[in-house]
C-alpha cells in the first residue's frame, strides 16, 4: 500500500486535531483500519510531522505541499529532497488552499519526479483536470472549491465533474487515477464517486473534525 486503488487520502490540513499527538492518534486509527479492512488509506500531514509519522506508522504519509525548488537560497521553502528523506511517500500539489501558478506546478512536479515523491495534482474543475492530465502527475484529485469543507459532497452536488473529469483523463492520459473530494462525509458519497469512475477520495473535515473519526472512517471504508 498505497500502490493500489481505490484509496482514501485524509488531509489533516491545519485542523487543531490534525497535527502533533492528536494528528498521530488519528493516523494510528487509520493504520489499524487499513489493516483490519485491507484497504488503502493515507494521510496528508503537516510538514513538521512527516518524519515522526513516517517513522511510526505503516500507512503512506503525504506532504500537503512542497516547493519546486532545489538546494540553495530559498528561505522558508519546502525542499522536496527533505520531504522525501523524512519518509513521505508523496505530496499534494496545488491544493485549492495552496494554489500555484502553472510554472510552479510544473516545477513541483519535476522536482518530485527527481526525488521520487508520488504526486497528487489537485484541480478545481474538468478543464483544469484536463490541463493537469497533460502534465503526467501520478494522481489527479478534482475538488470543486466551493464544496470544500461543506455539508454537500461533490458526489451529490456535482457528479458530472467527477464523471467528466474521469472521461477526459481517460482520453488524455488513461494511466492517471482520478480521485475526487469536497464535502465527502459517508459511504454513499464514496460509493457514488467510485461508480462515476474515480479511484479514490481526498477528504478532510468529515474525518478530522469528527468527534468519532473511527466510526466515520469505517463508514467511508464500507463505500470502497
Ligand atoms: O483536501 C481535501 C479537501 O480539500 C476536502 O475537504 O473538508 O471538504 O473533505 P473536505
Amino acid at each position: 500500500m498505497p500502490e493500489g486503488f481505490p484509496i482514501i487520502i485524509v488531509n489533516l490540513k491545519t485542523y487543531s486535531q490534525g497535527y502533533g499527538y492528536e494528528g498521530f492518534k488519528l493516523c494510528k486509527i487509520m493504520e489499524e483500519l487499513s489493516k483490519e479492512f485491507n484497504v488503502n488509506l493515507a494521510a496528508a500531514v503537516s510538514t513538521v510531522d512527516i518524519q515522526d509519522y513516517s517513522d511510526n506508522l505503516k500507512i503512506p504519509v503525504f506532504a500537503q505541499h512542497v516547493d519546486g525548488v532545489s538546494f540553495g537560497s530559498n528561505t522558508g521553502s519546502i525542499l522536496p529532497e527533505a520531504v522525501k528523506q523524512a519518509g513521505a511517500f508523496g505530496t499534494l500539489i496545488n491544493h485549492a488552499e495552496c494554489q500555484l501558478s502553472p510554472e510552479e506546478i510544473q516545477a513541483s512536479l519535476q522536482r518530485c519526479r527527481d526525488v521520487g515523491l508520488s504526486t497528487v495534482l489537485c484541480t478545481a474543475d474538468v478543464e483544469a483536470t484536463k490541463r493537469g492530465a497533460a502534465l503526467d502527475p501520478d494522481m489527479l484529485a478534482v475538488e470543486p472549491p466551493e464544496l470544500i469543507g461543506g455539508e454537500i459532497s461533490v458526489s451529490t452536488a456535482k457528479p458530472e465533474v467527477i464523471r467528466d473529469s474521469v472521461l477526459a483523463v481517460n482520453q488524455i492520459n488513461p494511466g492517471i487515477p482520478v480521485l475526487c473530494g469536497a464535502g465527502v462525509k459517508d459511504q454513499a458519497d464514496v460509493s457514488k464517486a467510485l461508480s462515476l469512475g474515480s479511484q479514490g477520495i481526498l477528504l478532510a473535515s468529515g474525518v478530522v473534525k469528527s468527534s468519532e473519526p473511527r466510526k466515520v472512517l469505517i463508514d467511508l471504508i464500507q463505500g470502497l
